[in-house]
């Protein structure tokens, strides 16, 4: 299936012109060859709190903005098409409703990378404007036009409902913020702030601070090469656009499950990490260059990223600051995936596993279950690495707890989260001396995380949510498509499965106090909430198992 066809194409029918346009009550003027709104506001008019996690593909919602006060995704929008008109972005948002939102963002802790904030605060700005809808599933509604991969969610249906409702905002008391954010960099293993500029979307990502006379470079679809341009349009021009497109070709484990004789068996697929802010870094002649992860690791996808090797050779080559950029497509193709495996294990925790050879990723799965023998096979396909967030490991401690083999490191015990009596918990320990719980019943997910020291309550939380959603979602829907020649066919970003709003169960969390010194909690959470969803859904061996309609 094609995606909406894209306004960056010069055309002949769109003659070069002068399109005259407010931008947050500001009167400007846009040469106007073809390109889009986003394109215009990102480029010459330089409004950087409008995102691009996906031109032009229209489907992430990072670039939504408000045009006469209806909101519109940015990337779609033909800049001809609002000559005269008011455009609204975040930055020009009424100041009292623009810090209301700020505060129950931060709050509720509904920003973590912060890349797609901005354009849901617009959006949800334009249900506030038009009276508030607080009924049931509106806010939901009013999210699926956008993704975001991080929270889960539900934090942000939390502090959309307290604006909408007028709540008066809730006195939190005196936070600490760096105690907040050092939290947040262990649960992701990147630094990571948390605070006001995240949910502003100043938090420094490599596209927005690049010098302004950089080139831009984008790679030529099928082939190694890069090549620049003095804007984004430019760039992609020349290298001759490929339309992101969606398949019809259903994801399928590329694995076959061992000979054997066996109590369970399971078989995974290419996952994608599906992070927001596409990788892009920036560099000066002679210079280092920018991070391609500002705010966050991107799970662990972007801590090999290539983009700032080659932002540092091509501004050498060229004498001038060089912005490198990788659009949805190129990260569809090229960001590291999940390695997929396909296991027999009996109820003793013995059995042989098969994965896509990716380094290091024997040593994650035996830690976790050492009496599976670990076979790395070569499959075509994109590239998996084992940083992604427990790579290896968690697929380890899902087989282990799917028979309930002895183990220290996963158990099955009665009882759900929350001393709930019936059903069962899935209980993970890690070596760095983390526990996790997580159960799954009719109410939606329990989950109780215990990391030491917690720091602040509001952000362990919050990536407890968000550890707990992507795990239910790569139980039940996420999958990328590779063809037989190992080409990824899916490269939109909602072809990759993240969970929508409207499906994700609700997500209980209790946080354990402690005097010992923190640890990361929300890997132990990801594989505790994997393991229960695979058992509540009857152990299917293949995934995604689909989405379920009891919860
Ligand atoms: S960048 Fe416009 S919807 Fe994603
Ligand atoms: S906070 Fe939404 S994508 Fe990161």
């Amino acid at each position: 299936m094609n995606a909406s066809p894209s306004p960056d194409e010069p055309s002949a029918e769109v003659p070069t012109r002068a399109v005259g346009l407010t931008v947050d009550g500001r009167d400007v003027e846009v040469v106007d060859d073809g390109i889009s709104l986003l394109d215009a506001l990102r480029g010459p008019l330089g409004v950087h709190s409008v995102k691009d996690g996906c031109s032009p593909q229209g489907q992430c919602g990072c670039c939504t903005v408000l045009v006469d006060g209806t909101p519109r995704v940015a990337c779609v929008t033909p800049l001809r098409r609002v000559a005269g008109r008011s455009v609204v972005t975040l930055d020009g948002l009424e100041p009292e409703a623009r810090s209301r939102w700020v505060d129950a963002f931060v709050e509720h802790g509904a920003s973590q990378c912060g890349f797609c904030t901005p354009g849901i605060i617009v959006r949800l700005d334009a249900v506030r404007a038009k009276g508030g809808d607080v009924r049931p599933g509106a806010v939901d509604r009013a999210l699926a036009a956008h993704l975001c991969r991080c929270t889960g969610w539900q934090t942000i249906v939390e502090a959309a409902e307290d604006v909408l409702s007028g709540s008066t905002p809730v006195e939190v008391g005196p936070r600490d913020l760096d105690a907040a954010a050092r939290r947040a960099t262990l649960e992701l293993g990147a630094p990571q702030q948390v605070g006001e500029r995240v949910v502003l979307g100043a938090v420094g990502f490599s596209a927005d601070t690049a010098p302004a006379d950089a080139l831009i470079a984008v790679p030529v679809p099928g082939s190694d090469d890069w090549v620049v341009g003095e804007s984004l349009v430019e760039a992609r021009r020349a290298a001759g656009k490929v339309q992101g497109r969606r398949t019809t070709v259903d994801p399928v484990p590329p694995l076959e499950v061992p000979d054997g004789d066996w109590d369970l068996t399971l078989r995974t697929g290419w996952v994608d990490a599906a992070y927001v802010e596409t990788d892009s870094s920036w560099c000066v002649p002679g210079g280092d260059p920018s991070p391609a992860a500002a705010n966050g690791g991107a799970f662990g996808a972007k801590r090999h990223s290539p983009l700032p090797a080659v932002a540092r050779r091509l501004a050498d080559e060229h004498g001038r600051a060089v912005l490198a950029q990788w659009s949805r497509e190129d990260c569809s193709r090229s960001a590291p995936k999940r390695p997929p495996v396909a296991a027999g294990i009996r109820s003793d925790g013995t059995g042989v596993i098969h994965v896509v050879r990716t380094e290091g990723i024997a040593e994650r799965i035996r830690a976790a279950a050492p009496g599976l023998e670990v076979v790395e096979l070569d499959v075509a396909g994109p590239p998996t690495s084992v940083t992604l967030r427990g790579a290896g490991w968690a697929e380890a401690v899902v087989l282990v707890a799917g028979v309930g083999a002895p183990s220290e490191v996963v158990s099955v015990e009665s009882g759900r989260v929350g001393d709930q009596a019936g059903g069962e918990r899935v209980v993970v320990r890690t070596s760095e001396g983390a526990v996790a719980e997580a159960s799954i019943g009719a109410d939606g997910i329990r989950v109780r995380a215990a990391g030491g020291d917690i720091l602040d309550p509001v952000v362990l939380r919050s990536y407890c949510i968000g550890a707990a959603h992507m795990a239910f979602g790569w139980v039940t829907s996420e999958g990328v498509a590779v063809d037989a020649e190992g080409s990824v066919l899916d490269l939109t970003v909602r072809s990759l499965g993240v969970l929508k709003a409207a499906d994700t169960p609700a997500i209980t969390v209790e946080l354990v106090p402690s005097d010992r010194p923190p640890v990361r909690v929300s890997d132990a959470v990801f594989a505790a909430v994997a393991a229960a969803t695979w058992r509540f859904l009857g152990t299917p061996p293949d995934w995604p198992a689909g989405l379920l309609s009891n919860l």
